[in-house]
């Protein structure tokens, strides 16, 4: 495949960011004529950001498979569209092809129909890091369906919340799942969120890890089993549903700063476009290279950056089972070298945490394959990103800092690898289509250089979320209300001399742990759940891995047992209800919360303290009783 909207200097960037925001509707027409459609838009953009009302490519036909895998059949068949690198070193890999995959699709694309899926139905896949999911997901695609995947990490009330609010009738999920050292029940916490879900119709179980499962006859089957139904009736070529250019893509679950996670909804024509133009431009991929993203396809980076951006773009995606650091921390730069990854796009945390071990990982591996390195879902401090330059790029790899969100399907802010400048910590410059603002608290634009502000973009890019599934007032309320006309990213950000954006972190009540967004008040709730809690805050610190840890100030009035384990079952109550991903590093017992006279909770000072700031506590008169911060700092753990 060739990419003639691929930018390729400076000058390009500037020109075609000028264009995009001249004439958005030009720019991005002429970039979506090198994709499939069965019929071409009637108009490409129609806005406003008050409901919200967002339409990019209305009147279009199309199906995002035969984008991904149809249209490589003619030219690039054999090629791999997925390496796939198991959790055990000494199982073998497995490689599809673009013809491979195609063929597979449509036969799990058989099996879905079979079993009563239809266009428009919520399907939520809950598996590991294997092919399979990879065929899930796109065989819902190729027939309508709406995929929501959901991590392995969350429980089985996470799950159930969100089968809930979904309404999905269909889940697709495996046995167990291998990470690292451990194997993961899937199937048995699947059975669990099942219990408060008795309209979900049929859970289709894919085999890997031999852990014994029950099936539940008439609503559990084999996945294997319903593959050689369909090998049986002769492999019918599934053929792509016709979908409208906004109908729903898929849903995926995200934290905020209030209530339960929210369903951000992506719709097909906008977020293809936008993910194969992000992934060509920002890693400025070349045929034939091989993309390694770490992320998991649990995540907005997965079904970004590992499916739908590379696949569009005929790549070798590289999908990883594993975790960096089993059997050791030398894991990535094995699989670096075993299959020549060329570009490799992973998070701070995944770094920081490799340089933990030292060098001693690095030794004999070549890691000469690379050309460009790329980072996501986190501020990188100068540390990791220059330990990341030195060791991993040995100083020849551009570095891409990507800032973006779920909720915008794609890159925002970034450098473009070796075409556009970088600078260590800074995502520097926003994509074509793409208009950062900076505003103060009162929503006026802060302009020039050399300044901060909450992070605004101020028209739509191709990639933005439609809304909140089964409730738009959220979308609206969320996003495009705080501040009017713009959608509000919920980031600080600094604006430097140079005019390069700095991501400084988020100005809500939204912790960013390893790269995962988790929602204060949902840990709260949870904590709050456990027998004997009376209160609680949580607040995030800074983590030398992490980034940000979790930090609890909890008020217990229950029958009191030792310290430790109390903290001990608190953070099981809190694995139980969100999943183990969510555990506070932290808890501290308080016997009261910094609160104002209306009964607010200062979180300011208790971030202040969990953070060892005491000494900037600020002003604590207007507290309630200005006692008890006094108490909280010295309990600091
Ligand atoms: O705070 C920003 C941070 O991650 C948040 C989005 O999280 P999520 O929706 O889970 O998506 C993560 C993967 C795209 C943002 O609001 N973030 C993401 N990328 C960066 C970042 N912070 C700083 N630099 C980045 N490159």
């Amino acid at each position: 495949m060739s990419y003639p909207y691929q930018i390729k200097s400076f000058q390009e960037y500037k020109e075609a960011w000028e264009k995009s925001v001249n004439d958005p509707e030009s720019f991005w027409g002429e970039i979506a004529e090198h994709f499939i459609w069965r019929k071409k838009w009637d108009k490409v953009l129609e806005w406003n950001f008050k409901e919200p009302s967002i339409k990019w490519f209305q009147g279009a036909k199309l199906n995002i498979t035969e984008n991904c895998l149809d249209r490589h059949l003619k030219t690039i068949a054999d090629q791999p569209a997925i390496i796939w690198e198991p959790n055990d070193p000494h199982e073998h890999h497995r490689t599809l092809s673009y013809k491979q995959l195609h063929f597979k699709v449509c036969q799990f694309a058989q099996v879905l129909k079979n079993n009563g899926v239809t266009k428009g139905d919520r399907v939520c896949i809950y598996m590991g890091m294997i092919p399979e999911l990879a065929i899930a997901v796109l065989a819902c695609a190729r027939i309508g369906a709406i995929h929501s995947v959901i991590f392995g990490g969350f429980s089985a009330q996470s799950i159930a919340d969100r089968l809930q609010d979904a309404k999905a009738e269909y889940i697709i999920t495996c046995d167990g799942a291998f990470r690292g050292g451990k194997d993961i029940p899937l199937k048995s916490v699947i059975d669990d969120a099942l219990v408060v879900c008795p309209f979900v119709k049929r859970t289709i179980v894919y085999t890997r890890t031999r852990t014994p499962v029950s099936m539940i006859k008439g609503r559990d089957v084999w996945w294997e089993d319903e593959i050689y139904k369909v090998e049986t009736m002769g492999n019918p070529a599934v053929a792509a549903e016709e979908m409208d250019a906004e109908d729903m893509l898929f849903i995926l679950y995200t934290s905020g700063s209030t209530g339960k996670p929210k369903g951000v909804v992506h719709t097909v024509a906008g977020y293809m476009i936008y993910t194969n133009y992000s992934f060509v431009n920002v890693l400025q991929y070349r045929p034939r290279e091989v993309h390694f993203c770490t992320a998991d396809i649990g995540w907005i980076t997965g079904h970004s950056y590992i499916l739908y951006g590379p696949l569009s773009a005929g790549a070798t995606s590289l999908m990883f089972e594993g975790i960096p650091t089993w059997p050791d921390a030398g894991r990535f730069w094995d699989i670096v070298d075993k299959h020549k990854v060329n570009i490799l796009y992973t998070a701070p945390t995944a770094i920081r945490s490799l340089m933990s071990y030292g060098l001693a990982p690095l030794e004999n591996k070549k890691l000469d394959s690379l050309r460009v390195l790329g980072t996501v879902g986190e501020p990188i401090n100068e540390e990791a990103w220059h330990w990341y330059d030195e060791h991993i790029g040995k100083k020849k790899c551009p570095i891409v800092d990507t800032w973006w969100q779920t909720e915008t399907g794609g890159m925002l802010i970034s450098n473009m690898a070796g075409v556009t400048p970088a600078k260590p910590t800074f995502a520097t410059l926003p994509l074509p289509g793409v208009q950062p603002v900076l505003v103060d608290e009162n929503g006026n634009e802060i302009e020039g250089n050399g300044v901060s502000g909450n992070l605004c973009i101020k028209a739509p890019w191709p990639g933005i979320l439609r809304t909140t599934y089964g409730d738009h007032e959220r979308c609206r309320k969320t996003y495009f209300s705080t501040y009017p006309d713009l959608y509000f990213t919920g980031d600080g950000c600094l604006r430097d001399e140079d005019g390069f954006y700095r991501i400084t972190g988020r100005v809500d009540d939204v912790l960013n742990v390893s790269g995962h967004r988790i929602g204060t008040a949902e840990v709260e709730n949870a904590i709050n759940m456990h027998a004997g809690v009376v209160e609680s805050a949580v607040v995030g610190y800074p983590h030398e891995i992490k980034g940000q840890g979790i930090y609890a100030y909890v008020i217990y009035s229950g029958k009191h047992h030792e310290d430790e384990l109390i903290r001990k079952d608190i953070t099981a109550t809190v694995s139980r209800i969100i999943g183990p991903i969510a555990k506070p590093d932290k808890i501290q017992f308080v016997s009261g919360l910094p609160k104002t006279r209306s009964g607010k909770i200062m979180r300011r000072i208790l971030r202040k303290i969990a953070e060892g700031e005491m000494e900037k506590l600020g002003d604590t008169t207007t507290l309630l009783d200005p006692a008890v911060v006094d108490d909280i700092s010295k309990g600091k753990l």
